[in-house]
């Protein structure tokens, strides 16, 4: 007897089902069905490289089953926002070099999404707590923290699609 169930996760604007045991993480089955953007770090919770989006918050994946988030709206870095119309925190990490190896980006990405929606006009405070479950190897930070900064100015001024 298989101990698999078919479940629908709700990724980006679309139903995917998947067929997973009842142990699979989200950032497992997120992967499996094909959403590479979400990346495997420590699996431990330390560090956001596998953010995601569910209904708003900013949550590890790897600490999330995949069955208890059926029925909510996931959304990874590629439903932010694509080639041809980035999000914001997409632009000014582009723009402002706030990626470099680009491995941690993703979940970056992530939570400065949820602290603009959470703060609309972060304070510094507001984005290091709002990224301190977030490692980067690369940036030493300071380039991150200023295309938060950036973006939500750009989203305050309506420059850009939220
Ligand atoms: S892979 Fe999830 S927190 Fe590191
Ligand atoms: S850009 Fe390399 S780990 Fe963050």
């Amino acid at each position: 007897m298989s101990t698999e169930r078919t479940i629908t996760l709700r990724v980006n604007g679309r139903n995917e089902p998947g067929s997973f045991p009842a142990h699979r993480t989200l950032l497992e089955a997120l992967r499996q069905i094909g959403h590479m953007e979400v990346k495997c770090g420590c699996e431990k919770g330390d560090c956001g490289a596998c953010a995601v989006l569910v209904d708003g918050m900013a949550v590890d994946s790897c600490l999330t089953l995949a069955w208890t988030v059926e029925g909510a709206e996931i959304t990874t870095v590629s439903g932010l926002g694509d080639l041809d119309a980035l999000h914001p925190v997409q632009q000014t990490f582009s723009d402002g070099g706030a990626a470099q190896c680009g491995y941690c980006t993703p979940g970056i990405i992530i939570a400065a999404k949820a602290i603009i929606d959470a703060h609309p006009d972060p304070t510094e405070d507001d984005i290091r707590l709002g990224l301190s479950g977030n490692l980067c190897r690369c940036t030493g930070y300071t380039k991150v923290f200023e295309a938060v900064e950036e973006a939500a100015a750009i989203m305050r001024a309506g420059r850009a699609r939220p």
